[in-house]
């Protein structure tokens, strides 16, 4: 069992059967569902919240959840998160006025906490915070929308947070989100990434004689990250 994370984003599922899509894609090998909270305020789209968290756990999903905040302020609702069932909680430090008091919060509701970098945010904010995270998050789309295509610049910040990580010792993840697909992921790897968001590169490839079944796509993915 390799250490390697794929988190398939939901926001490109079919909301209409949300539990089904995710019990489906957990079926087919995938270890956390990736979660994209947008507010039409600090990016222009608006999605789900607390709620659905809740009604995921109801239908009984057990897999963990990735609560990606694309939300501002983020303070407010990060304890309903945790009610909601939430396992991890991560926002964009710009989108707190007190990073540190955020990633605490995250903490002690229970849940693991991190930092998402936009493509252009340096990786500056993690200096001082790295006790506190249990997840570095690098955009590699500008958030709010899903189907978007991997920005190139993404792979030598995954190699210089790689070795930021590294250094602190900390036991931390870094996770990539946006453009992930079978074609890039392996190179996304070996630049340091070891969970992979994927959002139409999943919900794209379901299955030709099944379209329940994601079982192709994701064997297809781990194929791809065994060769690293
Ligand atoms: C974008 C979201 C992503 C998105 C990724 O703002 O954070 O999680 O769903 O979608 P794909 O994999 O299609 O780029
Ligand atoms: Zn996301």
């Amino acid at each position: 069992m390799s250490d390697f994370l794929i988190a398939p984003s939901i926001l490109s599922a079919d909301f209409a059967r949300l539990g089904e899509e995710v019990d489906n894609v957990i079926a087919s090998g995938c270890d956390v569902v990736h979660f994209d909270v947008m507010d039409n305020h600090y990016v222009p789209n608006l999605t789900i919240g607390p709620l659905v968290c809740d009604a995921l756990r109801k239908h009984g999903v057990t897999a963990d959840i990735d609560v990606h905040l694309m939300v501002e302020p983020v303070d407010r609702i990060i304890p309903d998160f945790a009610k909601a069932g939430a396992s991890y909680i991560t926002f964009h430090p710009e989108a707190s006025g007190h990073i540190d008091r955020s990633l605490s919060l995250i903490r002690d509701s229970g849940c693991k906490s991190g930092l998402v970098f936009n493509p252009a945010t340096p990786l500056d904010y993690l200096k001082y915070v790295m006790d506190k995270v249990d997840v570095v998050l690098l955009m590699s789309v500008n958030p709010g929308f899903g189907g978007q295509s991997f920005i190139p610049a993404t792979l030598e910040k995954l190699r210089e947070a790689r070795k930021i990580i590294d250094d602190s010792g900390y036991d931390i993840r870094l996770e990539i989100d946006g453009g992930v697909k079978v074609d890039n992921i392996a190179e996304i790897a070996r630049a340091g990434a070891d969970m992979f968001v994927s959002g139409s590169g999943i919900f794209g490839g379901a299955n030709d004689a099944d379209p329940n079944t994601y079982d192709t796509i994701v064997q297809q993915m781990r194929d791809e990250l065994a060769k690293v």
